[in-house]
């Protein structure tokens, strides 16, 4: 099952070829992503040699082959991860019964609905990510760059063959969508507005990758419990790439943080306009990336209370992260107390699944914070870097516009809107974190404003040449 035939079109580990009209269909998607690919990927590096991955099965041991190759080039394929034998049904009021190799028609549009949702996230953030090679830190950066970026292309791919495979021709032309939609489109943009974002410089790039790529993790995990079988096969095989973006984002900020030290310890000061004048960030402007990343990522949980998360859990359609840690997987009694703007509610847990999740998310989230403090911490220095409060800058939800600062206290609208610029980067803040963004390709050289990584990609020095650029 797990074998991959390389000699087809499209790599895959789905017997491809015994569905000659579905394997027709992708081959006819197919041409349409590659033009896709080469009019909104990384612009310019194209020709360039990539040092990449490539999944070649879905063994646990060795499902990855490395080498060199160009961009349009790579095998982006369809790969399930194995079925799990008698897989029944872990929560809702099917618990019990087997999962689904079909789709019910029952919740045909609600499925569909889920596939394209996470389906538009891949390409967009590729689309979002397009212009960042030119500003590279270093050619070891610009590689793990192109490696998310293919693989968020093969998560295209996974989400269009479950459009293709069960979804008729409803499916077809929502795979056409997702490739006529774009990352801050005025006319036909992507879904949600994270996605949209625009992602200019590579401090953004590490926030994004360690808190949106997170939200991505939690996103895949849910769906990983899903009854529909071939759903969530896809996604439990799509969790073993997204480990690489999210550690992306957590040693790229590390790398940050240990850089801003150093720089902190030559010139003997914290002062923030120091710092920025020798060239790093300083922790302050760290911080207001933060913020606003993670508020931003915050609102793709949706509403606190929503009865949409409630059904799609009641019919086995997405579960919670993990779901098997939990002990009650019916949830038809339980309530949870919640803090709104209107003071506190009993809401049935039923219905405060997107607050259940976004809690775990963020506890997730505080792994790499309390890693960095204690480089701050080692260094001396008594800043401390925070996640905002859950309430702060949401635009979806309960605390949807309300006037919350960073530490969650509610203030008057004017004083929120004359200091939101102490939380989130400025426009001076974003030009000053721009000028740092120069490009750097010489092998073995790295930028001014993030320290060297530990070690290099696959056991290869980190001098490696991983982007031989023509
Ligand atoms: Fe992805
Ligand atoms: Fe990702």
């Amino acid at each position: 099952m797990s074998g991959v035939n390389y000699s087809e079109k499209i790599p895959n580990n789905v017997n491809l070829v015994s569905d000659r009209t579905l394997q027709r269909a992708l081959e006819h998607w197919q041409p349409h992503f590659i033009d896709w690919w080469k009019g909104m990927g990384p612009s310019d590096f194209q020709s360039a040699d990539v040092y990449l991955r490539t999944a070649i099965s879905v063994d646990a041991q060795g499902w990855a082959h490395y080498g060199v190759t160009k961009m349009p080039d790579y095998r982006w394929g369809i790969f399930l991860a194995d079925p799990q034998a008698e897989r029944k049904i872990g929560f809702g009021d099917q618990m019990g019964q087997p999962v689904w190799q079909q789709v019910p028609g029952e919740y045909r549009s609600t499925l569909r609905r889920l596939i394209v949702t996470q389906g538009d996230t891949e390409p967009a953030s590729v689309e979002q990510q397009r212009l960042l090679g030119h500003t590279c830190p270093s050619l070891y950066d610009l590689r793990n760059l192109f490696q998310i970026n293919v693989e968020e292309g093969r998560h295209l791919w996974a989400m269009v063959y479950l459009l293709h495979a069960y979804f008729g021709r409803d499916g077809r032309e929502e795979a056409e969508e997702l490739l006529a939609r774009h990352s801050g489109d005025a006319d036909k943009p992507r879904i949600l507005t994270t996605f949209n974002e625009p992602i200019s410089d590579w401090l953004s790039l590490f926030c994004f990758t360690y808190f949106t790529d997170r939200d991505g993790k939690y996103q895949l995990k849910s769906l990983a419990e899903s009854a529909f079988d071939p759903l969530s096969r896809t996604c439990r095989f799509m969790l073993t790439e997204e480990a690489h973006h999210m550690f992306v984002g957590e040693t790229g900020l590390g790398r940050v943080v240990k850089r801003t030290l150093e720089v902190m310890k030559e010139i003997g000061t914290d002062d923030p306009a120091k710092v920025r004048a020798a060239g790093a960030v300083d922790l302050q402007t760290l911080q207001k990336y933060l913020n606003f990343w993670c508020s931003s990522s915050l609102d793709l949980f949706g509403n606190e209370i929503s009865s949409n998360s409630a059904a799609n859990f009641a019919n086995g359609l997405k579960g919670r992260p993990d779901e098997s840690q939990y002990d009650d997987h019916v949830l038809r009694e339980k309530t949870l107390l919640m803090a709104t703007p209107q003071g506190e509610q009993t809401v049935p847990v039923l219905n405060a699944l997107n607050e259940v999740m976004r809690e775990s998310y963020l506890k997730d989230c505080e792994i790499g914070l309390k890693r960095w403090n204690r480089q701050i911490e080692r260094a001396g220095h008594a800043f401390r870097l925070t996640l905002p409060s859950s309430r702060f800058r949401r635009t979806i939800g309960t605390w949807a516009g309300q006037p919350v600062d960073p530490q969650g206290k509610m203030l008057g609208k004017e004083e929120y809107e004359k200091r939101l610029n102490e939380w989130i980067p400025s426009a001076s803040d974003r030009a000053f974190v721009h000028s740092l963004m120069q490009k750097v390709t010489t092998p073995g050289k790295i930028a001014g404003w993030v320290a060297p990584p530990d070690r290099g990609i696959n056991n290869l020095p980190v001098e490696y040449e991983y982007v031989k650029l023509h």
